[in-house]
């Protein structure tokens, strides 16, 4: 009882505190050029960016999760070091394979920076998806 009791708390603040739940609270959805995501689906791009970077591991053969150093200068709404994970507008979450051309950013943190896309930029460069620039 007394252990009970002493869990409930803190796993009501885990709950509160870990980055998931949050990213529900938020309407995520964006536009990557021409393609709608849902806010589900960046959530589910984001997290499963996170997994593979708090696990120390890549999607299937792929070099992603990787850093995204920001040389255009978007200003995110939180903090740095960021991280570019492909978005897929097929639906499915990246598990490797062409990258296609569009990415969600997050922090090392795993709090959901924006969204960017190669569609409309020049180079190799990314320009914002809806929300982010
Ligand atoms: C994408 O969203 C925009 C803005 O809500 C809408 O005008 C457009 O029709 C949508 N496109 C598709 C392919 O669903
Ligand atoms: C990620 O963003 C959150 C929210 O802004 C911030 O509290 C956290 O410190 C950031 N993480 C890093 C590694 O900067």
């Amino acid at each position: 009882m007394f252990a009970l009791k002493a869990f409930l708390p803190l796993a009501f603040l885990f709950t509160a505190s870990s980055c998931l739940p949050a990213l529900k609270e938020r309407d995520d959805s964006t536009t990557c050029g021409s393609t709608n995501y849902t806010g589900d689906e960046v959530d589910a791009a984001a997290s499963a960016a996170c997994s593979y970077y708090q696990s120390g591991t890549t999607a299937g053969d792929s070099t992603y999760p990787h850093t995204y150093n920001d040389y255009e200068g978007f200003t995110f709404p939180v903090s740095g070091p960021y991280l570019e994970f492909p978005i897929l507008s097929s639906g499915e979450v990246y598990s490797g394979g062409s990258p296609g051309p569009d990415r969600v950013v997050i922090n090392t943190s795993c709090q959901l920076a924006g969204d960017i896309t190669h569609t409309g930029a020049s180079g190799n460069d990314f320009v914002g998806c809806s929300g982010t620039s």
